[in-house]
């Protein structure tokens, strides 16, 4: 039996258009499709942890309108408790997404509901005997450390996907059990560090190790896109990097992939799975996203991710 996992954080209304190539400042371009689809950065991580057989709880805020009513649905349809998902005035968050044929994406969100969560909302009776914590920066940093810390006293794993990026404290970095970034996350959050090449040989990542260690992030799961991902474990002397390879799909739709990748670590720490074994599943179970539109509704089922391993 697997430990409860916590999502605490933002759920969003995805608007998106499809479109050839993504418009470039000034320019109008003609799309080929539109759609409104479940999303945010917190309930797609629920989402994606509960298809592949978490026991997930979300804490967030939605409106109290019909995207407010979409978000709950995608997400207890998927079995996420989601009886601390409250409903405010405010409307529900959206994101505004561009996708090119390419399946590359940019999104520009709007909090809304999303921006009234506090610390105070981060009861910590919620937290009792939850076994993984996971965060976004979604919501405000306050609230964010509130989680992590109130997941820290319940003794979980802290897992924060530091996306979008922001500059976290020293006191969210110290409460952080284990680090999510893509490459460009990590390269600000180290202050402009330059990281390895993709293809590099492992060794040439001993150098991002220690940096990572010396700001108190001990693991850290670096995601490469098309090249895979790496997870850096200053703490496992025997193997301080391991590479993970890529799964090789047909991308149609990136949206959300780092979303279920997060997803994916948080119900496999849960289920028991050392952390290169978690990356290792959610990687297959993040590209196998890629390969349908939208994300939520994209994310792969613990059957699908099987045929994939
Ligand atoms: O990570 C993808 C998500 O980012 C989308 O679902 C959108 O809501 C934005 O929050
Ligand atoms: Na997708």
């Amino acid at each position: 039996t697997s430990a409860r996992i916590v999502v605490a954080g933002s759920l969003n209304a995805d608007l998106t258009i499809y479109c050839e190539r993504l418009p470039s400042p000034g320019e109008t371009l003609h799309g080929s499709g539109f759609a409104v689809n479940p999303g945010g950065k917190s309930a797609n991580q629920a989402v994606s942890a509960a298809k592949l057989g978490g026991n997930v709880t979300l804490l967030g805020a939605v409106g109290e309108d019909p995207n407010g009513d979409m978000l709950v649905a995608s997400t207890a349809g998927a079995g996420v408790d989601v009886s601390h998902v409250r409903r405010v005035a405010e409307p529900t968050g959206v994101a505004v997404i561009s996708v090119e044929d390419s399946g590359e994406n940019s999104i520009i969100i709007n909090a809304g509901a999303n921006g009234t969560l506090s610390p105070a909302d981060m009861s910590p009776a919620v937290f009792v005997g939850a076994g993984v914590v996971c965060l976004c920066l979604e919501v405000s940093l306050d609230t964010v450390q509130a989680a992590a810390q109130a997941g820290h006293d319940a003794g979980a794993t802290v897992l924060l996907n530091l996306s979008p990026y922001a500059p976290v404290t020293e006191g969210l970095a110290r409460l952080t059990d284990v680090l999510l970034v893509n490459a460009h996350e990590a390269s600000q959050f180290l202050d402009g560090f330059h990281l390895p090449a993709p293809d590099a040989p492992v060794g040439a990542w001993a150098g991002a190790v220690e940096k990572f260690a010396s700001r108190g992030l001990n693991k850290v799961l670096v995601t490469l896109g098309a090249a895979g991902s790496v997870v850096l474990d200053s703490t496992n002397a025997a193997q301080p990097v391991a590479r993970i390879a890529p799964t090789r799909v047909d991308a149609v739709d990136t949206t959300g992939a780092g979303d279920a990748f997060t997803g994916g670590v948080a119900a496999r720490l849960a289920a028991g799975d050392t952390l290169v074994d978690a990356a290792h599943y959610a990687s297959v179970a993040a590209a196998l996203a890629a390969t349908k539109k939208g994300t939520q509704t994209a994310y792969p089922t613990v059957a699908e991710v099987a045929a994939r391993l």
